[in-house]
């Protein structure tokens, strides 16, 4: 099997004034520091106007930094808007694109999520695509077919395993301490590999590091990140806290 080096990524969604951002940054950036060499990869993904001072404290550490979103364009009349290349400029390796809060309150489809991803590339960052099915959806047995139809249309061409990183989030999961079991977890992991291989070609999504997103937690972590097909975790409410943030990092087979 290929070696896939997990990811723990935090989104700290629309949180964090600078006082309590910059702390939670200084904390891991800390721990990553003492542990040395680390067996899994940490980003953290803080409001954009944290960023760049975000990116000054981790400095060195280890910890990577990432966007939230960022717009398809490189430039231009989209005021409220953030490009790829300003992420890069401010001192992001990563973008998260299409998380199911911005299709749901934007209004995304597959193929502004695919846009958007294509911008990441284009600009040197990591892409970070989120899929996952609603409640509804998996409810009336469509969770393989949605996920299909979202790797499908959301994941843009030039992708390989070095510049995309999915992260399948069941829209259900998120903030509600509801999670799937771990069998089904790992079925939808191995199914999006699958459906991977045939985008991409089964070489490069061999290596591309799938996350679990959804009410991962420290008590949860350890059984989700063991999956074959988990590669690590999407993580929103326990990456607000520095010591449970670091508990599923050290989860981590
Ligand atoms: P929670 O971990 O708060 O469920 O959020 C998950 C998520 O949406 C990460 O992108």
């Amino acid at each position: 099997m290929t070696a896939r080096r997990p990811l723990i990524a935090g989104n700290w969604k629309m949180n964090g004034l600078r006082a309590d951002g910059l702390a939670l940054a200084g904390e891991l950036a800390k721990r990553m520091k003492a542990k040395g060499k680390a067996p899994f990869e940490m980003l953290v993904c803080p409001p954009a106007t944290l960023i760049r001072e975000v990116a000054q404290t981790v400095a060195g550490s280890g910890v990577l930094v990432g966007g939230e979103d960022c717009h398809a364009k490189a430039s231009g009349a989209h005021t409220g808007d953030i490009s790829a290349a300003m992420l890069a400029d401010a001192g992001c390796t990563h973008v998260i694109v299409g998380h199911s809060e911005r299709r749901t309150d934007h209004g995304e489809s597959d193929a502004t999520v695919k846009a958007k991803a294509a911008a990441a590339l284009g600009n040197g960052l990591v892409a970070v695509v989120c899929i996952g099915e609603t409640e509804a959806e998996r409810d009336a047995g469509k969770t393989l077919e949605v996920n299909a139809r979202q790797v499908a249309g959301s994941v843009p061409d030039g992708a390989t395993a070095a510049n995309l990183v999915i992260a399948y989030e069941p829209v259900w999961a998120i903030g509600t301490g509801r999670t799937p079991t771990a069998p089904e977890v790992q079925e939808v992991h191995a199914f999006i590999r699958k459906e991977l291989a045939a985008k991409i070609g089964a070489a490069e999504a061999a290596g591309v590091r799938i996350l679990y997103g959804g009410s991962m937690k420290p008590g949860n972590a350890k059984e989700l990140l063991a999956l074959a097909d988990v590669d690590g975790g999407l993580i929103g409410g326990a990456s607000l806290v520095a010591d449970d943030f670091w508990a599923i990092a050290q989860s981590c087979p």
